[in-house]
């Protein structure tokens, strides 16, 4: 990694890439470069200065500004947009200074308004060994007047010209069908890609990367960012006319105001981008790495978990949960969860939430009779809660009416039979955090499923008078505190992130949760679709993904299990009705798993053949050192005659020897990789092959 610059010429240099930026001739802060890194200081490009061609595309709007504010000729997409007190709502930025940020290793470059007093701190900082820039923004106001932002992004990134076209990869779906992978080219004009919802949500992530449209999984350059924001969010691809291409993004400015009094500071979420030569594989290994490296128990293994949500709804009580208790702890479950309809007056999701005692008729004797006798088996005490929401028919809003989302004349739309809790109200955090703790301490609880069932509407918040619009912020600030003061006083529970399945999956989420559920759709060849969209972004560690009775009996037992092992295993079946021989699969796959869990949980993952549009696909995981692997394959429908495709291995060390479970020869990494290896598979058929390196 180094950092240099003279000149006020910016360059900062990560292992392999490059992103370089610096004050044109106009003193201008502009974008220069971000690719490969180049040999010499002298090979990087000036900071760019165009003349603008006519008064219709004037210099303003043809120069890749490093951070754009709405003003003057500009007429691209800006990062920030600002009104002042006097009715001027533009803004004109002029470098003030830089420094060097010894905790960030990166830069702190301040901008200032040339007339008011609105001060603008970029901050970069560089990850050297996974070639990452993560950038964010600082707003300050050291005006008299308040002032008011209208838009806040994080971040422009300025990508090359591109002789074939910009090609976009994101992630669009809807519920129980998250993470499809979209590629496609971006035409002139602006593509935009969105939450409005206040939640991350299932039918966009905040999630991009961009070539030239020649990229593949193992090879071609690769530019690729995602954003830290659990709530709404925006990203805007720009293709200008013969320029070339940006991203932004940001938290979204959809029905967005936030005030900035004077003297108050404004630190926009951070984004973080990559440049690889290594195609999409590579740009999703850099993001594994950078997120498994910070969850919050970074590095321990994700105990195999039992759910029985699928199997019994709502119709929970203690005795019948003890009984699926037995058979779990008999098959190897580590940890058992108690999903929804534990609580009190709750039979169906049209009562109950808010009341987060346990329900005397299901369980007398509160949450520790269940909760010691799972103990007792062996495994550890999981909870399900969704301390957002209230049922309109519960305690909670009969005592408080006002602490929902809401317009006070308009009526106050329900979803799911519930309303969401302002979570931007000081008294609802502190109610929140004092009842859940309360509830965490009522019995030895290990693991947290913290749901979210619905996403906004009437996005109101009387209490807040002008303030109204900056519930987008407040409210997920609100969850963040909520959660992490949680998770601070209860530092030996694991949370998982859920939102009606993948809802709520981000970089910032994943400060406080160990893992996400990815879906509610647990059919296990939709799962595979569905995984290798999340893995784009997300590692297999976090990936929850549960074995269940969706699609049996077409899908057999063992597929299912192997689909669920590519990620983080949970089993969500109805054990009773598994027959003997059925158990006896689960108990041996379960104990595979726990031995090579190590290797997809905190391996390198490849996807070696995508689920997308093939029926027969294929992913690895290769141990940090190169040692071992596991391979798994599946077939769903392909007609005979079939021809299954040749895999080729990834990340072994090419001049060691390995054997593949299966194949009696063993062959060199090389061989492996370049020659690769057949497997025969039926349809609805699937495979686990362990691989080993026998000799260095
Ligand atoms: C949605 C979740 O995704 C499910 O797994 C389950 O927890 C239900 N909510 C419970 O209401």
């Amino acid at each position: 990694m180094s950092r240099h610059s003279d000149d006020h010429y910016w360059i900062l240099e990560t292992q392999t890439s490059a992103y370089v930026f610096g004050l044109n001739q106009h003193g201008r802060l502009v974008h220069a470069y971000w690719g490969p890194r180049l040999p010499r200081r002298s090979d990087y490009p000036p900071p760019p200065d165009p003349p603008g061609l006519s008064s219709f595309d004037p210099a303003d709007t043809c120069t890749p500004e490093e951070y754009p504010a709405a003003g003057g000729t500009r007429y691209g997409e800006p990062c920030l947009k600002v009104s002042f007190p006097d009715g001027a709502r533009s803004t004109d930025l002029r470098f003030i200074s830089a420094r060097q940020d010894d905790d960030t290793q990166g830069w702190v470059i301040t901008l200032r308004d040339a007339v008011y007093p609105l001060w603008v701190e970029l901050h970069y900082r560089i990850h050297s060994q996974l070639d990452l820039i993560e950038r964010w923004v600082v707003l300050r106001n050291t005006g008299p007047h308040p002032v008011t932002v209208e838009r806040v992004f994080s971040a422009v990134w300025h990508l090359p010209r591109f002789e074939t076209g910009c090609r976009l990869s994101h992630l669009a779906g809807r519920w129980a069908d998250e993470f499809r992978l979209v590629r496609e080219p971006v035409y002139d004009g602006t593509k935009i890609i969105e939450s409005r919802r206040g939640t991350t949500s299932h039918q966009a992530s905040p999630w991009f990367a961009v070539d030239s449209g020649c990229a593949a999984e193992d090879s071609g350059p690769v530019w690729f960012g995602t954003l830290a924001w659990s709530g709404s969010w925006k990203i805007c691809a720009e293709q200008p006319p013969r320029a070339a291409p940006r991203i932004s993004l940001g938290i979204n400015d959809w029905d967005f105001a936030l005030q900035l009094s004077p003297g108050e500071r404004y630190a926009a979420p951070p984004c973080l981008a990559g440049y690889t030569p290594g195609g999409f594989g590579a740009a999703s290994r850099a993001l594994h790495h950078f997120i498994r490296a910070r969850l919050p128990h970074a590095g321990a293994a994700h105990k195999i978990l039992y759910n029985s949500w699928e199997a019994t709804l709502f119709d929970v009580d203690e005795a019948s949960q003890k009984q699926l208790a037995e058979i779990a702890a008999g098959l190897g479950v580590e940890l058992f969860v108690l999903d929804d309809g534990w609580f009190r007056g709750r039979r169906s999701d049209s009562a109950g939430l808010g009341d987060w005692q346990p329900d005397p008729l299901k369980f007398p004797t509160g949450l520790g009779g269940l909760a010691g006798y799972v103990n007792q088996l062996g495994m550890d005490f999981g909870l399900w809660i969704e301390p957002e929401m209230v049922n309109p028919n519960s305690d909670l809003y009969r005592a408080h009416p006002d602490w929902v989302l809401h317009y006070p004349q308009r009526p106050r739309t329900e979803a799911r039979n519930q309303l969401v809790l302002n979570f931007a109200r000081a008294d609802v955090q502190e109610y929140m955090i004092e009842t859940i703790d309360r509830l965490l301490n009522s019995a030895p609880i290990a693991f947290i499923k913290w749901d979210m069932n619905r996403n906004f509407s009437e996005p109101g918040w009387p209490a807040a008078g002008e303030r109204q619009r900056e519930i987008w912020l407040r409210y997920v600030e609100g969850l963040y505190r909520v959660w992490g003061e949680l998770a601070h006083r209860h530092p030996q529970v694991t949370w998982q992130s859920c939102s009606g399945g993948g809802g709520r999956a981000d970089l910032a989420v994943l400060r406080l949760a160990d893992q996400i559920w990815t879906s509610d759709n647990t059919e296990a060849t939709a799962r595979l679709r569905i995984q290798e969209g999340f893995s784009q972004l997300f590692p297999a560690a976090v990936m929850e993904a549960w074995v269940t009775d969706m699609g049996a009996p077409l899908i057999p037992l063992e597929f299912r299990f192997h689909a669920a092992m590519c990620g983080s295993l949970g089993l969500g079946g109805n054990l009773l009705h598994w027959t003997g021989a059925e158990r006896e699969t689960a108990r041996r796959l379960i104990a595979q798993y726990k031995d090579i869990r190590a290797v997809i949980q905190s391996g390198d993952q490849y996807r070696l053949r995508s689920a997308q549009e093939n029926a027969f696909s294929a992913l690895q995981y290769t141990a940090p050192d190169g040692s071992e692997a596991v391979l798994f394959a599946f077939r769903t429908f392909l007609p005979e005659p079939a021809e299954i495709p040749v895999l080729h291995l990834r990340g072994l060390d090419p001049g060691a020897l390995y054997l593949v479970d299966g194949f009696s020869q063993p062959r060199s990494g090389l061989a492996w990789m370049l020659d690769g290896l057949h497997l025969e598979l039926g349809n609805f058929c699937s495979t686990l092959r362990r691989i080993y390196k026998i000799e260095d």
